[in-house]
């Protein structure tokens, strides 16, 4: 019941001409029984989704502002994303909790916000390399999940990206047993939080490191929903066999 999510997180990555990668992506995209999702830097959103347009491509941003409107100089509202032509924000991402320190009520705020314009959150969450070493993984993402996630999503979809901090750019996976640990005690929370329908509704993305290569390898563990793809995902070479795996998975 839960339909498979490729997502690319361009973060700080892109000018116009990388426009062109959305546009070959579009023939893969079609192709899959997959959604697949690129958030751009804001700035190329409203013309990310204009190329996108009558594509199977979704547009997203990497984060918004929990306030509608209001004097906060340099930043975002999720209406001003759904406005430019997005329907899902990342939030949560762990550059973002470690440059600028959004610990879990700031997410939920932004999660609350994205809801209320109408926008998917991906919220992300992860253990840092010290907290798996300290045998601490389960604990710090059942409190960053219980922290992050708005109280009542009101039936509107959520997705949880699950990011090691340390597989993040390091070309570091865990196992696929680690993976698989941690996605179904993620799908345990959510179904004892929220009810079993919602979790199983709710999509588990695996992010960190994942590349061509070893896409087939995440996506045959159990739980694991799709993937949010940072390098790879910058161009469409990288990211069309990914978004195929997915389908194939
Ligand atoms: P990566 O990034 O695929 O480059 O490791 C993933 C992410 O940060 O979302």
């Amino acid at each position: 019941m839960r339909r498979k999510l490729a997502a690319g997180n361009w973060k700080m990555h892109g000018l116009g001409e990388s426009l062109a990668q959305i546009a070959e992506l579009a023939g893969p995209a079609a192709s899959v029984d997959c959604d697949v999702l690129i958030c751009p830097p804001a700035t190329l959103i409203e013309r990310a989704a204009r190329a996108a347009m009558g594509s199977a491509i979704a547009i997203g941003g990497q984060d918004c502002h929990a306030r509608e409107t209001g004097a906060h100089t340099g930043e975002i509202s999720a209406a001003m994303l759904r406005d430019a032509g997005a329907t899902a924000v990342i939030l949560g991402h762990s550059e973002r909790r470690a440059d600028r320190a959004e610990d879990n009520r700031a997410v939920r705020g932004k999660a609350r916000a994205a809801l209320a314009a109408g926008l998917m959150p991906v919220i992300c969450l992860g253990e840092t390399l010290e907290d798996r070493e300290a045998d601490n993984t389960l604990d710090i993402i059942a409190g960053q999940l219980a922290g992050s996630v708005p109280e009542d999503p009101a039936g509107k979809p959520i997705v949880i990206a699950y990011e090691p901090v340390w597989a993040i750019g390091s070309g570091l996976t865990p196992s696929p047993d680690q993976i698989a640990r941690v996605h179904g005690f993620l799908r345990d929370r959510l179904a004892h939080r929220f009810g079993r329908s919602m979790a199983e509704a709710t999509r588990l993305l695996y992010g960190g490191s994942v590349k061509p290569e070893n896409a087939a390898t995440i996506f045959a563990v159990a739980d694991v929903d799709g993937a949010l793809v940072g390098g790879a995902s910058l161009t469409a070479r990288d990211f069309a066999p990914i978004i195929a795996a997915l389908d194939a998975a």
